[in-house]
């Protein structure tokens, strides 16, 4: 019941949104003046008043106005009678405006030297400056040619003085068109990622004049200013393409644009982020990733400059399905950027990235290209997107802020900090809307409710999920997705805990074999009264666990938090854990095959806690007894989420509670007592060992140098005889080259240092590719070759995205939806809100 309220409150939350996407945007400030003209001009749904009706606004001793006829103009666009009149100065004069409200305005002047028999307008040269910043200097318009300049300046004083005013004696000074308009205080936020160096952030940004360079819609059309809600143009990006055939325009339908917190109309329009240019299909068939699509720009040296790149995946089927670089000047901007984790896992959300490229990087070119990396799964075609790009020069004075970001730790604290927030700031939006809503009033008080946005794109997170099918869970703070089970119930299920129930102990306590009244059978497992877990951090616990959904890995059904007990009820796993059906044990021997579908199931579970959310989820104690085989011996990864409260090492347990179990542990851990997804793929390298050779891996009562089985192990495939060990009972019926590439495998998860190995992404590619040798006939081997190399090309691409020193759990307040959800596990939960509702 809670969820169907939930779904209720999610369906007027996203209509909330949707409204406020609608609602125009009314700037507090708005002056739109025909200078020179007599009579009032309508432009679009604008009307731009006569300077003559409006003498308050104008102090000058000398002007005069001169007009021309429509077909004098060099323009025909919609702006163009605009530029029928202007008015000329003979010596400096001013424009002053009354500032209603603080903060950012565009200022943008129209400029064409008018044919007239007495003043010479293409000879006029002048500055434009406000009482404290100069904007154009020693401007000189071009006969014929029609200029606009648009500048955004934060303004805190109560009036905007603008002055005309000519170079020289003998100069004049003129204006076509003026427009003073308040534009949304977080359109420009104070921070921006410096492109060079990288990892450092520019500050001050809010503070600075920039003068608008470009608005491009990439791969689609022109955007009049009518068309958007701050009246910007966006131009189209064919001009500024370098080798078109590489890249192609996509379109989506604009209605079905999300956006992120604070990516609003005003940010930009829809048609930006539904319109994208995107590699070409040529280009995706024939798996080239080594392809720029590059756009090149002229601009002026010696000036900073604000790039934002706009994106939006609307090219991608699946999430996490596109990686891709981007550069700045020939400069690797962002390495295997993954838009869905950016978006909480959404597709088609739009967000966009601030960087600002400096003097000494910018001499009179900037370039901007993007190229797709490797997929994690090898089964997505290479691809690279880019929605929009603005370029807004930066008025170059007063030397910025520059603050390093250490990679480690703070990062992860503004993630957790800005994910804080970013909840607190969506609940807070959405009870004002709610009243709003109520209300009936439309949301013209919009400027007030903005929710300040990063720009580093991850402070802002759902606090609703969606899986597949569309329903909506809650994640929230008192309703936890999950069956909350009565303790009786439980009882009843385990045989009130029978101890000959128990299937396995663990540190957190036993798990019982437990069957439902409606028969379906489920793991108990029970926390251990006298563990140090206390009962928030369960609850935690459970948020996160429940968040988690994925075939491969095991799936939390409910809990029960009655009487302080500390219960979870996972799906129970019929066949056992892997390590039963490798050895010490009565099951018949697994063939090769299935011993691989088993390493490539369990290696997807665990590249999805690594990847699958905002951020990484590390196991810490993969072994094979935590992966478990289903009745059709499908892997699934099990307990993983409970290392967060479990014991510290440094409490020197030594029971299995120590996270990371004796033989698996990485020896990095140890070292730098940092823990990053590499410790997992160590662990898995050991997994994967102890598959091939089917014995545990530490077995005291074996000759000293056989004891670890990680280092023997090692050991064989360096010297070249893998085959020297492996598990008899199928060793003759693996492929050679199968067993090459494995023994590779396992050799570079169990690299000494976490950079040296490969990501479990990659692992998952490459296991996948040694069950395609065991499988591929012998006419194909050939090929082969090539493959490998290429894997190996892939091995070092993907970057350690998230080095997490403390706990890996996710935030609270982030979502999962994943495509993956587990089909059947909806199924029991169904029939358990059935059979045992309260
Ligand atoms: C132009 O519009 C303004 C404001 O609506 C009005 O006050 C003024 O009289 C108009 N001027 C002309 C020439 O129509
Ligand atoms: C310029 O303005 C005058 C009125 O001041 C008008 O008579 C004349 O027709 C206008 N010229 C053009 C080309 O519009
Ligand atoms: C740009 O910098 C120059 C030099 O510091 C300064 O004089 C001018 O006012 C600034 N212009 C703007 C628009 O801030
Ligand atoms: C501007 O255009 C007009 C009319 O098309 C033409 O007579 C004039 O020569 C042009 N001026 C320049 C400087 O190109
Ligand atoms: C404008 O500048 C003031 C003072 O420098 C600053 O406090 C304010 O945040 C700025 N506003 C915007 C919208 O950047
Ligand atoms: C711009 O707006 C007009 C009408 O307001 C609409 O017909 C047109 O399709 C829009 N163009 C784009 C590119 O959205
Ligand atoms: C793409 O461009 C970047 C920056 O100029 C460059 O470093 C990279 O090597 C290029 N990639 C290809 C495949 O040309």
């Amino acid at each position: 019941m809670a969820i169907k309220k939930f779904e209720v409150g999610f369906i007027i939350f996203v209509m909330i949104v949707i409204r406020c996407c609608n609602c125009a945007f009314t700037p507090a400030d708005n002056y739109l003046i025909d200078c020179g003209s007599l009579t009032n001009t309508t432009i679009g749904d604008r009307v731009f008043i006569a300077d003559a009706s409006l003498s308050w606004t104008l102090k000058s001793s000398s002007s005069i106005i001169i007009n021309t006829s429509r077909d004098l103009l060099p323009s025909s666009d919609d702006t163009a009678p605009l530029y029928m009149n202007a008015r000329v100065f003979t010596a400096s004069s001013s424009y002053t405006f009354q500032i209603k409200q603080h903060g950012r305005h565009f200022i943008r002047m129209y400029f064409l030297p008018l044919v007239n028999a007495n003043y010479d307008l293409t000879a006029a040269a002048f500055s434009v400056s406000t009482q404290n910043a100069l904007l154009l200097d020693k401007f000189q318009p071009k006969a014929n040619v029609t200029v606009f300049k648009e500048f955004s300046l934060n303004i805190t004083s109560d009036t905007l003085t603008l002055t005309f005013a000519p170079t020289g004696s003998n100069s004049l000074a003129f204006v076509n068109a003026i427009e003073v308009m308040s534009v949304p205080d977080n359109l420009i936020a104070d921070t921006a990622k410096i492109v060079n160096p990288a990892g450092t952030t520019y500050k001050g940004l809010s503070g600075q004049a920039l003068e608008t360079i470009h608005h491009i819609n990439m791969g689609g059309p022109q955007v009049l200013p009518d068309n958007d809600t701050l009246w910007r143009t966006w131009e189209t990006d064919d001009k500024y393409l370098l080798s078109s055939s590489v890249s192609q325009a996509y379109k989506y339908p604009t209605g079905r644009i999300k956006r992120m917190e604070g990516v609003t109309q005003e940010t930009a329009p829809d048609i930006v982020y539904s319109t994208a240019r995107e590699l070409s299909s040529a280009a995706q068939n024939t798996m080239s990733y080594l392809v720029n699509v590059t756009w090149k720009f002229d601009v002026d040296a010696n000036y900073n400059y604000l790039i934002r790149l706009h994106f939006c995946d609307i090219v991608s089927q699946a999430l996490n399905a596109l990686l891709f670089n981007v550069y700045i000047n020939s400069r690797s901007v962002e390495s295997n950027l993954d838009l869905s984790a950016i978006t909480v896992q959404s597709l088609a959300t739009a967000v966009f990235i601030d960087y600002v490229l400096e003097a000494d990087d910018a001499s009179g070119t900037l370039i901007v290209s993007i190229s797709p990396s490797n997929a994690p799964n090898g089964d997505t075609l290479p691809n690279a997107i880019l929605n929009g790009l603005e370029i807004m020069k930066i008025n170059g004075s007063g030397g910025p802020a520059v603050v390093d970001v250490p990679p480690g730790s703070s990062k992860n604290f503004g993630i957790i900090l800005g994910s804080i927030l970013g909840a607190a700031a969506v609940i807070v939006v959405a009870i004002i809307l709610c009243l709003v809503l109520r209300k009936r009033k439309p949301a013209k008080q919009y400027s007030k409710t903005w929710v300040p946005f990063s720009i580093n794109g991850l402070t802002s997170h759902s606090t609703v999920s969606r899986t597949s099918n569309g329903t909506a869970f809650t994640v929230g703070q008192n309703g936890t997705l999950g069956y909350r089970f009565a303790f009786t119930v439980l009882q009843e299920a385990t045989n009130n805990f029978d101890e000959n129930w128990v299937i396995g102990v663990g540190g957190f306590g036993k798990v019982y074999k437990g069957v439902l009244r409606d028969e379906t059978r489920v793991a108990v497992k029970r926390g251990n009264p006298k563990s140090q877990q206390g009962l928030n951090e369960f609850r935690t616990e459970i948020e996160l666990l429940s968040r988690l959904r994925h075939r491969h890995l095991v799936s939390l059904i409910g809990y029960c938090d009655e009487k302080n007990e500390m219960i979870l009820v996972y799906e129970y796993m019929e066949n056992g854990t892997l390590k039963g059906h490798l050895y010490g044990s009565n099951f018949p021997p697994l063939s090769w095959k299935h011993r691989l579908e088993i390493c490539i199931g369990a290696a997807r579970g665990l590249h999805y806690l690594h990847t699958g959310q905002v951020k990484a989820i590390i196991h810490r104690d993969v072994k094979s007894a935590n992966i478990l085989l289903d009745e059709n011996l499908l892997a699934k990864v099990a307990d993983f989420g409970l290392s967060k409260t479990g014991p510290e090492l440094d409490q020197t347990h030594v029971s299995t509670a120590v996270k990371g179990s004796f033989g698996y542990l990485d020896p990095e851990y140890f070292r730098r007592q940092q823990l990053t997804e590499k410790s997992d793929v160590y662990s898995y390298g050991v997994v994967l060992l102890e598959v091939l050779c089917a014995r545990p891996v530490i077995d005291p009562t074996l000759p000293r140098d056989m004891v670890n089985l990680a280092e023997w192990g090692v050991k064989w495939q360096k010297r070249g005889e893998l085959e020297q060990i492996v598990d008899t009972r199928i060793a003759g019926s693996i492929r050679p080259e199968s067993l090459r590439k494995f023994g590779e495998t396992i050799e570079k998860c169990l690299a000494d240092t976490g950079v040296e190995r490969p990501s479990m992404g990659d692992v998952l590619w490459n296991l996948e590719y040694v069950l395609h040798l065991q499988e591929a006939d012998s006419s194909t081997s050939v090929s082969d070759v090539n493959s490998i190399n290429r894997i190996t090309e892939l091995a070092p691409q993907v970057q350690n995205i998230n080095t997490v020193q403390t706990t890996p759990t996710v935030e609270a307040g982030t979502s999962v939806l994943n495509d993956l959800t587990d089909v059947s596990m909806s199924k029991v939960f169904s029939q358990l809100i059935k059979s045992e509702g309260r």
